[in-house]
């Protein structure tokens, strides 16, 4: 039977169709808030709109690809038009990993594709969405990064521009969470273990249920203090 209790959480999932993004959107849903679930093509996205049929109260499917413009600003116009307009939560999740990136393969284009999308993005999703982001009175950006993007750990050749992206991603973080500070707003990177997703592979350490519902727990906790920090999904430090 269909639910559409609510507990006035606003929460925005970017990516939000398959992977750790559905599932955030999944336990977010569960437990009441109201969740914009953005995704690139929302026809195809046949897992959220299970999501929407038993939750519709809950779960708003927009069109929100974080390398467009007039996406972003379209979601975030949307989101702005809906009950009041606030957003206490933003989970930069959409990510996108090249298979079979070698040093003598790389490309300029595919490199910086992936830094648009992984570094660049999240920041600008943040900067559209922070006339939301102020009308709440706990406004929180987690940027959904990677121990592959830790320095002290790259201990290995490959995987060239996923690791730039998520090392650029949070050093992006660090700079904004500073600005964005003296406003009472969070923004934190969170690296959510390995999990069993497309990107992850299926021999990965976790479910995505077990890495969002440690995740939501750090985020649920998060302080001012933690703000600009790279924590694990036990909400430990992680190392830069
Ligand atoms: N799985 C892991 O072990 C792991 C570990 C560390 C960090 N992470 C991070 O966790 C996040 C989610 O990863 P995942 O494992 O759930 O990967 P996934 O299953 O491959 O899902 C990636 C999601 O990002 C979306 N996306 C890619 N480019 C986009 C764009 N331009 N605009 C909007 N959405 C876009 C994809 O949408 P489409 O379906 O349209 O492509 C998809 O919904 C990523 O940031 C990833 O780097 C994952």
């Amino acid at each position: 039977m269909a639910e559409s209790t609510t507990t006035g959480e606003r929460v925005l999932v970017t990516g939000a169709n398959r992977g750790i993004g559905l599932e955030f959107v999944r336990q977010y849903a569960e437990r009441g808030a109201r969740v914009f679930a953005g995704c690139r093509n929302p026809d195809a996205a046949g897992f959220l709109s299970t999501l929407v049929s038993r939750r519709p109260g809950n779960v708003e499917v927009v069109q929100l690809d974080v390398t467009q413009r007039e996406s972003i600003d379209a979601a975030i116009n949307h989101i702005a038009l809906d009950g009041d307009g606030s957003l206490d939560t933003l989970i930069n999740n959409a990510g996108t990993s090249p298979r079979g990136e070698e040093f003598s393969n790389l490309q300029t284009a595919a490199m910086a594709a992936v830094l648009e999308v992984n570094a660049i993005a999240p920041l600008i999703v943040a900067q559209r969405a922070h006339r939301l982001l102020v009308h709440s009175s706990r406004p929180r950006i987690v940027n959904i990064s990677s121990s592959m993007g830790s320095l002290t750990h790259k201990e290995s050749g490959r995987h060239y521009s996923y690791c730039a992206s998520k090392a650029a991603l949070n050093m992006l973080t660090r700079a904004a969470a500073h600005d964005l500070a003296p406003e009472g707003m969070l923004m934190v990177a969170l690296h959510p273990g390995w999990v069993q997703t497309d990107l992850g592979g299926s021999a990965a350490d976790l479910t995505p249920t077990e890495s969002v519902s440690d995740m939501l727990g750090v985020i649920d906790g998060l302080s001012a203090s933690d703000s600009s920090r790279f924590l694990t999904r036990h909400g430990e430090e992680h190392p830069w």
